[in-house]
């Protein structure tokens, strides 16, 4: 069910932990499973991702492709970063079954939750985190929401 390198990075897994004084950390829930994923980020001054640690919650599905995703993104700068998707990582992967691709999906919200919270701290802006709310992850979207503001 699995192939050679999914089993690889779930057995040993790469970029694992946490680290201290972050300049950005993101945490996201998967709504299909429930599961959580938290990624910090060490960015530089020329915000170049210099460390990226994560810790989860999840399948082992989730631990590969983020195992993955820490490999690739490490070393990139933070536009080019946030290039990559989950579909790179499920090629870089060599795929993963149907039912596990929503797994994969959690390190890269994770990674976009990270690097908003930095944009947020150091008052950056990236074009692709336009319309992206961490917040908005972790529940239904089902607020019903109608304001009543009429006169
Ligand atoms: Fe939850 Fe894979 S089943 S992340």
């Amino acid at each position: 069910m699995y192939n050679d390198i999914v089993m690889e990075h779930f057995m040993n897994p790469q970029n694992v932990g946490e680290i201290e004084n972050a300049d950005g950390v993101g945490q996201v829930g998967n709504v299909k499973c429930g599961d959580i994923m938290k990624i910090y980020l060490k960015i530089d001054e020329n915000e170049v991702i210099e460390d990226i640690k994560f810790k989860t919650f999840g399948c082992g599905s989730a631990v590969a492709s983020s195992s993955m995703a820490t490999v690739i993104i490490k070393g990139k700068t933070v536009e080019e970063a946030l290039a990559v998707t989950n579909k790179d990582v499920l090629v870089a992967l060599g795929g993963l079954p149907a039912v596990k691709v929503h797994c994969s999906v959690l390190a890269e919200q994770a990674l976009k939750s990270a690097v908003y919270d930095y944009a947020q701290k150091t008052g950056k802006h990236y074009a692709a985190l336009e319309g992206f709310d961490p917040s908005h992850d972790d529940h239904d979207h089902d607020h019903g929401d109608d304001h009543g503001d009429e006169a």
